[in-house]
């Protein structure tokens, strides 16, 4: 949420920050701005987009070597020019922008107010710039100083860069709760919410820290914490490149990233799949396999699209390996006194590894003396450096906020955990095992297979793209892709939408089925295939509208359905990745064609970093 840009060096800040907002717009798009300290802080913050900003600084001339800059998603106070970051403090001392929540902000305001420091924003964070300013002036302390003793006494999450008029040399960077990456350049330094703006620059980055405070020039990083504690940074080096975080041709990041599912589940079997197909080596779990073996339960948290790739975890889990497995919406789990058991196995499914309901069951889990793994994207993010072990499903930047590869990769990802333990407890036949391997790795041919029928899930938008509800059933393997279809369509098109379990229709959903709601049933041939055949059959009796997802070379729902598209046939376990391609496109299609912007649907951001 919110994206933090920041640079200092011997360059024109100014484009640098820019560019690097455009990067960092999936974050959050409701407001924007940019401050440079030249002699003067030139200030310029505008509602809406990062181009309504560079539009509005057009005819500024703006120059300056060190400046910070800010996309915001809202969270306290609306979406207007006054509440865009950065923030000044009241005698502009101090210019900050802050992603996170600083959850005592409303005590310190009335105690600054109290002591006569008026406000212009609705913001947290103008209270903290207010904060940082009177313990500087009131304390007579330098900024690194009256930064630290204000975060002494805030409560919450940040990721903060501030800037000082008085001491012009300097960004003041730290980091709790809410990432921050800095870029180590050649007499310079970036600093980032994640790297995407970074990448272009540098290769070389430091990770904050929680509670970590750095105080940059441009030719020296100083690394503490707040309570002045020094820290040796560690420089990492980046395995991104620049050309995966752009649309390459493509006319959003979703479509981009919905084409690269069939490359993405290929870097995510790498080194991990043996060449001649004779096993799987997921690396990052080696130390922690036996314990994984002998797990009583295992418990998934995860949020939205990661917790559907759960779903499917808890089916592929408990069907190869025998072991019970719970899923959890982290934001629920963390809230509702757990049973966790030491031998319990507690795995966090998270695409940019930040999450922070996510974050707080991990961290709730530890307490409880479970091991804790993690499947996420992004290296380097909060959640693989917070658990025991896991596994990267390398699945290249998603910047699209709607999940697309993430979903399919995790869903890679826990398969190969689910057939490694299942093997190793014997679940699964040496043969069965070796079977399996090779159905997965023809996953992402069968993708390419799927992606170049697209014009067909073109069409089926362009009949429904006006429809108000859609329905989306499935059974088995495919309720999680059914929710997931669901979640797809409503998050870009706006278009209410429910998924469903097959069976559970009649419980009460079939109420709202007549001619104008169109049902997508996913209906590939399974055990359950003449079940899901009599709902579809229950839905055309009261005139619904069926796209059904069928196997190629079904010839029964093409009599009944008004739709269908066909997938090729795989093991039923990894049908999930193929059947829920065409609804990915379905739904990117119809949200399109409804004039909707696609890559930033109103209201959401790409990493929930707030509760
Ligand atoms: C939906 C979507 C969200 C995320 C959710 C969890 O398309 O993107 O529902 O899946 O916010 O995010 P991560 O996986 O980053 O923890």
């Amino acid at each position: 949420m919110c994206g933090i840009v920041g640079y200092i060096g011997n360059k024109e800040a100014y484009p640098i920050l820019m560019n690097g907002l455009k990067r960092l717009e999936y974050r959050g798009y409701d407001s924007a701005g940019i401050a440079l300290l030249n002699g003067q802080p030139l200030l310029y913050k505008k509602k809406g987009k990062v181009n309504d900003l560079e539009n509005y600084i057009s005819d500024s001339i703006i120059s300056g070597q060190l400046g910070i800059g800010h996309t915001r998603w809202a969270t306290h106070g609306e979406p207007n020019d006054v509440n865009a970051h950065p923030h000044t403090s009241e005698h502009g001392k101090f210019i900050i922008i802050h992603n996170g929540i600083i959850e005592n902000y409303a005590r310190i305001k009335e105690k600054l107010e109290i002591r006569g420091v008026t406000f212009k924003s609705a913001t947290d964070t103008e209270v903290l710039a207010n904060l940082i300013e009177y313990i500087y002036i009131k304390g007579q302390v330098t900024a690194e100083i009256a930064v630290r003793l204000a975060l002494s006494k805030v409560e919450g999450a940040y990721g903060l860069v501030i800037l000082c008029v008085d001491e012009p040399d300097r960004l003041i960077a730290a980091r709790k709760g809410s990432p921050l990456v800095v870029g180590v350049g050649d007499e310079e330094y970036f600093i980032a919410s994640d790297a995407t703006p970074i990448v272009e620059h540098t290769k070389s980055v430091i990770y904050l820290n929680d509670d970590d405070v750095a105080i940059i020039k441009k030719d020296e990083l100083v690394l503490k914490t707040v309570k002045n504690d020094k820290q040796t940074p560690i420089v990492h080096q980046l395995d991104l490149d620049v050309g995966e975080i752009d649309k390459s041709g493509y006319d959003h990041f979703m479509l981009k990233e919905i084409f690269e599912q069939p490359k993405s589940i290929l870097d995510t079997f790498r080194g991990r799949v043996a060449p001649d197909l004779s096993g799987l080596n997921l690396g990052g779990l080696f130390n922690v396999i036996p314990q994984m073996v002998k797990a009583k339960r295992i418990i998934i948290v995860a949020c939205g699209t990661s917790w559907h790739a759960g779903l499917l975890g808890e089916y592929l889990m408990e069907d190869m390996a025998r072991i019970p497995v719970e899923v959890e919406y982290a934001s629920e789990f963390r809230y509702r006194n757990p049973i966790i058991n030491m031998d319990d196995i507690v795995i966090a499914i998270s695409q940019s590894g930040e999450t922070a309901d996510t974050l707080a069951a991990i961290r709730l889990a530890k307490e409880k003396g479970a091991l804790v793994l993690g499947i996420c994207n992004v290296v380097g993010s909060s959640i693989p450096r917070e658990t025991d072990a896991g596994v990267y499903t390398h699945a290249g930047p998603e910047i699209g906020v709607a999940s697309t590869k993430a979903f399919t990769t995790q869903v890679t990802v826990l398969a190969m955990m689910a057939m490694v333990m299942g093997h190793k407890r014997g679940y699964l036949s040496d043969k069965k095992y070796l079977g399996l391997i090779k159905e997965l790795t023809e996953i992402p041919g069968k993708i390419e297979k799927i992606l170049v029928k697209s014009d067909a899930c073109k069409e089926l938008a362009t009949l429904y793209q006006r429809a108000t509800n859609f329905l989306y059933l499935g059974r088995g393997y495919f309720f999680p892709v059914a929710l997931e279809g669901a979640l797809k369509l409503k998050e870009i098109s706006y278009i209410h939408a429910e998924g469903y379990p097959a069976a559970e229709m009649k419980h009460g959903p079939i109420a709202l089925i007549d001619q104008n709601m169109p049902v997508v049933v996913i209906a590939t041939k399974d055990k359950s295939y003449d079940k899901i055949v009599s709902n579809i059959q229950e839905v055309k009796a009261r005139n619904g509208v069926v796209i059904a997802i069928v196997t190629e070379g079904d010839s029964v729902i093409r009599k009944l359905a008004d739709h269908v598209f066909e997938v090729p046939e795989s093991n039923i376990a990894f049908e999930g990745l193929l059947t829920v391609v065409p609804l990915q496109l379905l739904s990117y299609y119809i949200a399109v064609m409804r004039g909707c912007n696609v890559d930033q649907p109103r209201n959401l951001a790409k990493s929930v970093t707030v509760e």
